[in-house]
């Protein structure tokens, strides 16, 4: 298989059946996220955000790449970033694991720790950029509408395309994004996308959701 890009081996990840007897007469299948480039969903997002916020009139090179994540979006960030050619800065709050923070490093992203939650560390990033008019290019993904783009864009549509009858979504929810997306997604003709069908079901819910302003 020959990939002109990376970023193009990003999304289309394949489904594999779960194998359990707690629900019987029940189907689950498992998208496996972690196989995009930085090991999550997180590098749908992550490219979206990317791509408008270095779109054709908007302040580029010479900017760092701005942004909060309690981990998993700051691996893209550094990633992609360090791909693109931009300096990235992340502010990561301390459920960031030990092995996202070398992650971020060995791709060359300045690291500080900030809170507990993304949205401090989110508020944090927005007083840097307004101190620094024009040193910083801030995603804030947590008030991006490109954010659940990615989702109503890619994931969705492939939900359906792989699962034309899909009866519920289960996922996790930080800043939302994932699943609003997939909730509204992928149908292509305005009506409901694949997490909207009988209901969704959010799991594992980051205490930052709740904490989103
Ligand atoms: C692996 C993973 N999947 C899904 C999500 C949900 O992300 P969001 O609600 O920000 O789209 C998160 C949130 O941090 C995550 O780490």
């Amino acid at each position: 298989m020959r990939v002109d890009n990376i970023r193009m081996l990003v999304g289309n990840m394949p489904c594999v059946p779960l194998e359990t007897d707690e629900a019987p007469g029940a189907r689950f299948w498992i998208k496996l996220e972690g196989c995009n480039p930085s090991g999550s969903v997180k590098d749908r997002a992550c490219l979206y955000n990317l791509d408008e916020a270095i779109a054709p009139g908007r302040p580029q090179r010479g900017q760092t790449i701005l942004d909060a994540s309690s981990g998993n979006m700051a691996c893209p960030v550094a990633y992609f970033g360090r791909l693109m050619d931009y300096p990235v800065t992340v502010i990561c709050s301390s459920k960031l694991t030990a092995d996202k923070a070398a992650f971020i490093r060995y791709f060359g992203g300045e690291l500080t720790m900030h809170g507990d939650l993304t949205i401090e560390g989110n508020r944090l990033c927005k007083q840097m950029a307004d101190a620094e008019q024009g040193k910083y290019c801030f995603l804030d993904r947590l008030h991006n509408r490109a954010n659940p783009s990615a989702h109503y864009e890619t994931t969705a549509p492939e939900i359906l395309a792989d699962f034309p009858d899909v009866t519920a979504v289960v996922g996790s929810l930080g800043s939302g994004g994932t699943m609003a997306g997939r909730s509204d997604g992928g149908s292509g003709n305005g009506s409901r996308g694949p997490g909207a069908r009988e209901g969704f079901t959010g799991t594992g819910i980051d205490a930052s959701a709740r904490a989103i302003d």
